[in-house]
């Protein structure tokens, strides 16, 4: 079945929704409030970089159209998937300004239409802002009664940026938040003949869906904290290796292999500022909000500690490469990203910092101005170095040779924080490779181990328990 369905906000998730759900045989009406971003989608162009997108919205231009006028997308759909920014305050929630306007709008909109029509929040918002902040809004300006004469639902998504369509058509699960029985059965017929899965739509009410939300997100920041603490310990470990380690912990079923790959600490637009928000939640719940605040920390302190670990490759007038500095691979954001706070921390520590990203360079640019020198090649990044930090797990770095990081002095110290580099690097002739979270039976560490283990065995030697073994 073909249905109407209309997308208010364009940016990195819902222009992406809008082009999925139209590939999906789907008419799509698009809204946001900015002129050049709809004039973009009515030319058949995206209006934001995320993967495949422009050739998608090319591909289905005549089933996308975008105005500026939420009355228009509102008489024009059945649903409407609301997705502006919830950006987050400095006590971490996520404020409603965004979507309290938009729901204003919606609501006069409303109040002209006959038909049933059902609003779906996708933007992540905090616990008990959809039931009691937004709808409120929503009957206020339409004069309408949600559950009687209109319908409403929170249904946030679980997408990755750089793959959010694939994400998108193809979900592990859905998160149906709903108002009343009808609107989510009604939605989740509309979610079954827009995704390319059998994927289980989990429908329950408002609330609980605003809480699951946040909870996902903050539960996976735990895993890669922890995997990093493991790593941070096996690189203290004679013989440690945290990928021995971590495939060990996702063979267990209760814990699972993703996430867990022991490197850099997380960033971005999502996990910094979910896993706050749950700490605030918390907090307003009265339930000890300790949990969120250390992974937080303990995410922030990584670069710290990394700089510390290599402290004496780091000296005044030393350069230091840093390749990657998006948050993650094929994407250009740099929100929260760890890297950046790498180069900054090297460059406040006088180093002579060359960074290399395949698509982030302008935004790095923007945050780091000329703190730091940005190049155009992985080969111009290099060149001048001593030290090369592989900050990225990003493919087009999987594919560097020894031959690339011949320095202009001769040879190089490779950081590699995600190990991708081992099998070309680990033997190669004036390369110092260092594959965080591994280390190598060096007496440096063995001999204070062994004493330690040593003195703890001789004291079970020099007392005679002979006879009490069972007391
Ligand atoms: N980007 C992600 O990875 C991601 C993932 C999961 C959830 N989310 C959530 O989705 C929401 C949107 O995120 P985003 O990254 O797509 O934001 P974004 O800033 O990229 O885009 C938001 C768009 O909404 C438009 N807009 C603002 N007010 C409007 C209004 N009144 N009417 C119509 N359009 C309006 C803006 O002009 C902009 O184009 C946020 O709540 C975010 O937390 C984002």
């Amino acid at each position: 079945m073909t249905r109407n369905i209309s997308v208010i906000g364009l940016g990195k998730l819902g222009a992406s929704m809008a082009a999925s759900m139209a590939s999906r045989g789907h008419r799509i009406t698009c809204v946001d409030v900015i002129p050049q971003v709809v004039d973009l989608v009515n030319q058949g162009k995206a209006p934001v970089q995320e993967t495949g997108l422009a050739e998608l919205i090319a591909v289905h231009k005549e089933r996308i159209r975008a105005t500026l006028d939420i009355n228009e997308a509102i008489k024009a759909s059945e649903f409407s998937f609301v997705i502006v920014p919830t950006p987050s305050v400095p006590q971490g929630y996520f404020s409603l300004e965004y979507a309290a306007r938009a729901f204003k709008k919606i609501g006069r909109a409303l109040a002209l239409k006959e038909e049933w029509h059902t609003v779906v929040l996708t933007s992540t918002v905090m616990p008990g802002s959809t039931r009691y902040g937004l709808l409120p809004i929503l009957e206020t300006y339409s004069g309408k009664i949600c559950g009687k004469d209109f319908g409403l639902c929170y249904s946030p998504e679980f997408i990755a940026l750089g793959s959010v369509i694939r994400d998108f058509l193809n979900p592990d699960f859905v998160l149906l938040g709903e108002h009343n029985v009808r609107t989510g059965e009604h939605l989740e017929q509309c979610y079954r003949e827009i995704l390319c899965n059998q994927a289980p739509i989990s429908r329950m009410s408002l609330e609980n869906a605003e809480l699951a939300k946040i909870s996902v997100n903050a539960f996976v920041t735990a895993k890669i904290t922890f995997a990093n603490l493991m790593a941070e310990a096996c690189a203290s470990l004679p013989g440690g290796d945290v990928d021995v380690v971590t495939r060990v912990l996702g063979l267990d079923s209760r814990i699972g292999s993703k996430y867990l790959t022991g490197a850099m600490g997380y960033g971005g637009p999502c996990f910094p500022r979910d896993n706050r928000a749950l700490g605030w939640f918390l907090e307003c719940c009265s339930v000890q909000d300790v949990f969120p605040a250390t992974i937080d920390r303990l995410n922030r302190g990584f670069v710290q500690n990394l700089l510390a670990r290599y402290q004496d490759l780091f000296t005044p007038g030393s350069r230091v490469a840093v390749l990657g500095l998006a948050y993650k691979p094929f994407s250009h954001i740099v929100e929260e990203s760890q890297a950046l706070e790498i180069c900054r921390e090297l460059a406040m520590r006088q180093v002579e910092v060359h960074a290399f990203d395949p698509l982030a360079k302008h935004e790095a640019h923007r945050e780091l101005g000329n703190h730091i020198r940005l190049a155009d090649s992985l080969e111009e990044c290099l060149h001048p170095c001593q030290v090369a930090i592989i900050a990225s797990p990003d493919p087009a770095f999987d594919r560097l040779r020894a031959e690339d990081f011949k320095s202009a002095n001769g040879g190089m110290t490779v950081i590699d924080l995600w190990r991708h580099l081992a099998p070309q690097l680990e033997d190669a002739p004036e390369i110092n490779y260092q594959a965080f979270g591994r280390q190598s039976w060096s007496d440096d560490l063995v001999e204070p181990l062994r004493r330690h283990w040593q003195e703890v065995v001789a004291e079970y030697l020099d007392n005679d328990y002979s006879g009490k073994d069972h007391q």
